[in-house]
C-alpha cells in the first residue's frame, strides 16, 4: 500500500491571483501520478476550517482516494469566523469521518493511522534565555505568535497540550496491536525545530511541539512512522525504531526553485509503502 504524505499545503495563503486554489489540483495530480492509495495531511490545509473541509472533499472526489487529516493550528484559526473558539472549530472538524482526531483509521490488516493536532508546552524553547513567564507572553521582538489571537482555547497552552496528549494516547489504545502511522501537526522531536542560536526562534521554537509528545510516540511501542508538519521543513529522522517525517509544502514565498504549484507539490510529496 502506497501512502502519500504532505502537510501544510495552505491553499488560501498560497492563492494565485488572490483567489485561485492551484494547490488542491496539484495535490490531486500528484496523488494520481504517484499511485497513492491513501493521502495523509498533517494539518494546515487552510486558515479557515470550512475551506479545509472543502479541500479534503475535493481531493477525495477527484482522486477516488481517502484523504486522512488532522487539523493544524491554522485550520483552527477564527480570522474568518470572529468569536469562534479553537474548541468550537475543533469540534466542527471532528465531524469529518476522515479526521484522525475523531479516531484511528484502519489502513490494512495490522496497520492503522492515528493522530491529533497536539499542542506545545514550551519545552522546545531556549530556557537559558527565556523563562516560562517570558514564553507565556507569546510575544518577542515585536512579533506576536498568532495562535494567541486566532486559536483561542481559553486555557493555558500547557493545559491544551496535556488535553491533546491524553486524546492521542486514547486513540493509540483504540488501534489495538496494529502498527501505527502517528499523525500530529506539532513536532515530536527537537531535530525538527529551527536551529539555534537564532534571535527569533530561540523564543518561537517554544510553540512548535513538545518533548512529551515524542516520548509518548516512543513509549507506545507500536508507532512505526511519525508524520508531522507546522515548521515548513522537509526532513526525515530515524531513531528509537520510528521514522520521523516532517513533510511540508509551506508557503509559495518559501519555495526555493520555482513558482509552479504542480512542480513543487510533485517534489514535496513523500511516499511510504506499508
Ligand atoms: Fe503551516
Amino acid at each position: 500500500m502506497r501512502i502519500g504524505l504532505l502537510s501544510d499545503i495552505h491553499v488560501d495563503i498560497n492563492y494565485y491571483d488572490g483567489k485561485t486554489d492551484m494547490i488542491t489540483p496539484a495535490v490531486c495530480e500528484a496523488v494520481i501520478n504517484n499511485g497513492v492509495d491513501v493521502f495523509i495531511s498533517a494539518g494546515d490545509i487552510a486558515s479557515d476550517h470550512s475551506i479545509s473541509l472543502d479541500v479534503v472533499d475535493r481531493i477525495e472526489k477527484t482522486t477516488g482516494r481517502d484523504c486522512l487529516f488532522i487539523p493544524g493550528n491554522h485550520d483552527l484559526w477564527n480570522e474568518n469566523h470572529p468569536g469562534m473558539t479553537a474548541d468550537q472549530t475543533y469540534r466542527k472538524l471532528l465531524k469529518h469521518p476522515h479526521n484522525l482526531a475523531s479516531g484511528p483509521v484502519s489502513l490494512k490488516p495490522g496497520w492503522s493511522a492515528a493522530g491529533d493536532t497536539c499542542w506545545y508546552d514550551y519545552s522546545f524553547g531556549t530556557h537559558e534565555l527565556f523563562s516560562m513567564d517570558d514564553l507565556e507572553k507569546r510575544t518577542h521582538n515585536g512579533r506576536v505568535w498568532q495562535d494567541s489571537i486566532m486559536a483561542v482555547w481559553n486555557r493555558s497552552d500547557q493545559a491544551t497540550h496535556d488535553w491533546f496528549l491524553n486524546r492521542l494516547r486514547d486513540s493509540f489504545e483504540k488501534s489495538a496491536s496494529d502498527e501505527i502511522i502517528a499523525v500530529t501537526h506539532m513536532l515530536p522531536i527537537r531535530e525538527f525545530t529551527v536551529p539555534v542560536p537564532n534571535d527569533t526562534w530561540d523564543y518561537f521554537n517554544a510553540f512548535l511541539g513538545s518533548v512529551a509528545l515524542g516520548d509518548t510516540l516512543i513509549r507506545n511501542g507500536n508507532v512505526r512512522y511519525s508524520v508531522s508538519g507546522h515548521v515548513h521543513y522537509r526532513k526525515t529522522v530515524e531513531k528509537n525504531g520510528i521514522v520521523f517525517i516532517c513533510q511540508c509544502l509551506g508557503y509559495r514565498t518559501e519555495w526555493r526553485d520555482n513558482d509552479d504549484p504542480f512542480e513543487e507539490v510533485e517534489k514535496s510529496i513523500k511516499i511510504i509503502e506499508i
